[in-house]
């Protein structure tokens, strides 16, 4: 597969230009990739009006991942979600159906669009992790005109959803299914691949960065139904920044030759590996959750530890992971880590081991009671203040979160009694505020 990307700048490097064009380092090594960090200069393409270069490598990323048309990111699924939400609901008017452990890209893109949203809770043993089922959109659609479904999965602890059986419900009721697929790039080369787009999804986004060997940033929005193929772009430029990050690019576009050549087989051998390790921890008494294959969940009250003893453990053998809270340890993997990576994890768990379990409490999620709209709560004057004096307040900002992603009360919502407990549990100890007079 070819790098058009890759092969520009590397072809600009080599025939030393003077440059008289941004960015200010000239090319000249601060931290060794300046003379590959370009911008937009002849030949190089423009992302949001892409017909050069980047439109060549967006149309092997497409053909890898079997949709209509991808588009690059260098902002994340941030981005994308801004600009799937503008697709989905320009010329509409109603509501968005969305699983309530949304991140919160996803509550700042519809009160920038004025969408408003109704949230499907499903069944949930934390925060982070919601169970939704093809039955629970069903009740929700049969009973509501929505715009479009919205879903988190994989979600952050690796949870997985039957977003085919989702998807099937979309279709009868007609209303279009968009995914956060922000930790599932890599489904896609699994044996079978499980990727939304194979499974139904009109649109997802896939932070590329998170699963697959890409600069921090670098993600892609799958399209399926074309009907969004040119609102995409409008939304797109409409919130993201006129200076994509080439090194960036490049790296989405490197890593096209390694989704085409090598990524099944070095997957399969991943999994393999994460299974043996999974298998050592159980052995040991650690209670593990179910997940997508390229993580491991500890449920670590439940295998007897607490958060500061696991994290402190973990430390000692020079091992850091994605998340840890009172009750989950979540291990993220690709096959980018080393044998040497294997080897330590299987070693902590060899060498520790499950004890008693420790008696915590997840405070259940709370239905969200709306005062007002989200994007008349998250534009309003606001104050920070103490969780304790926030009851009977309406939530302003969403980053009352469970690290890093997952709010407890939303914008528009009232504070109640119920969400103090939630706050304490997650170590949240001041929230925003809409200022009282503004309610
Ligand atoms: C579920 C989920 N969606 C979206 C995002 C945002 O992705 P990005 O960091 O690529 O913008 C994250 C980031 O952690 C996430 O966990």
């Amino acid at each position: 597969m070819d790098t058009p990307i890759y092969d520009f700048v590397k072809n600009y490097k080599n025939q030393k230009f003077s440059r008289f064009h941004m960015p200010g380092h000239k090319g000249k090594k601060i931290l060794g990739v300046e003379d590959i960090d370009i911008t937009e200069i002849s030949g190089a393409d423009c992302l949001f009006a892409a017909d050069g270069i980047i439109k060549l490598s967006q149309e092997n990323t497409s053909k890898i991942f079997g949709t209509s048309y991808t588009y690059y990111s260098t902002e994340g699924s941030t981005l994308c979600i801004k600009a799937m939400l503008g697709a989905v609901a320009e010329g509409k008017s109603g509501k968005i159906l969305a699983g309530r452990n949304a991140h919160k890209a996803f509550i700042y893109a519809a009160a920038s669009l004025n969408i408003e949203v109704d949230w499907a809770y499903g069944k949930s043993d934390h925060l982070c992790r919601l169970n939704i089922t093809d039955s629970d959109i069903e009740n929700l659609l049969k009973n509501g005109k929505y715009i479009a479904v919205y879903l988190t999965n994989p979600d952050y602890l690796g949870n997985l959803l039957d977003i085919a059986g989702i998807g099937e419900i979309c279709r009868k009721y007609n209303v279009p299914l968009i995914v956060d697929n922000a930790h599932g790039a890599y489904l896609k080369f699994l044996k079978e691949s499980q990727h939304p787009i194979d499974l139904g999804a009109d649109m997802c986004c896939d932070s590329a960065h998170k699963t697959l060997p890409v600069l921090t940033g670098g993600a892609y929005l799958h399209v399926k139904n074309p009907e969004y193929c040119s609102k995409i772009l409008k939304y797109l430029a409409f919130f993201g920044s006129t200076s994509p990050s080439y090194l960036i690019l490049q790296s989405l576009d490197i890593c096209n030759k390694y989704l085409d050549a090598d990524i099944k087989e070095d997957i399969e051998k991943t999994v393999a590996r994460i299974e043996k390790i999974k298998k050592t921890a159980k052995r040991r008494g650690f209670v593990l959750a179910d997940t997508e294959p390229l993580k491991l969940t500890v449920n670590i009250a439940l295998s007897g530890y607490t958060k500061q003893e696991f994290l402190k453990l973990l430390r000692k053998k020079r091992i850091e992971i994605e998340f840890c809270d009172n009750c989950f340890a979540v291990f993220m993997f690709t096959p980018k880590n080393s044998q040497k990576d294997f080897a330590r994890l299987e070693k902590f768990f060899a060498e520790n081991k499950g004890k008693a379990p420790l008696r915590t409490q997840i405070p259940p999620i709370i239905q969200g009671k709306k005062a007002m709209t989200l994007r008349k709560a998250l534009l309003c004057e606001s104050e920070k203040v103490k969780v304790s004096k926030a009851v009977g307040r309406v939530c302003a900002a969403p980053d009352c979160s469970c690290p890093p992603a997952v709010p407890i009360v939303i914008s528009g919502e009232t504070i109640e009694d119920g969400h103090i407990k939630a706050f304490d549990y997650y170590g949240i100890e001041e929230i925003e505020v809409v200022k009282k007079d503004k309610n």
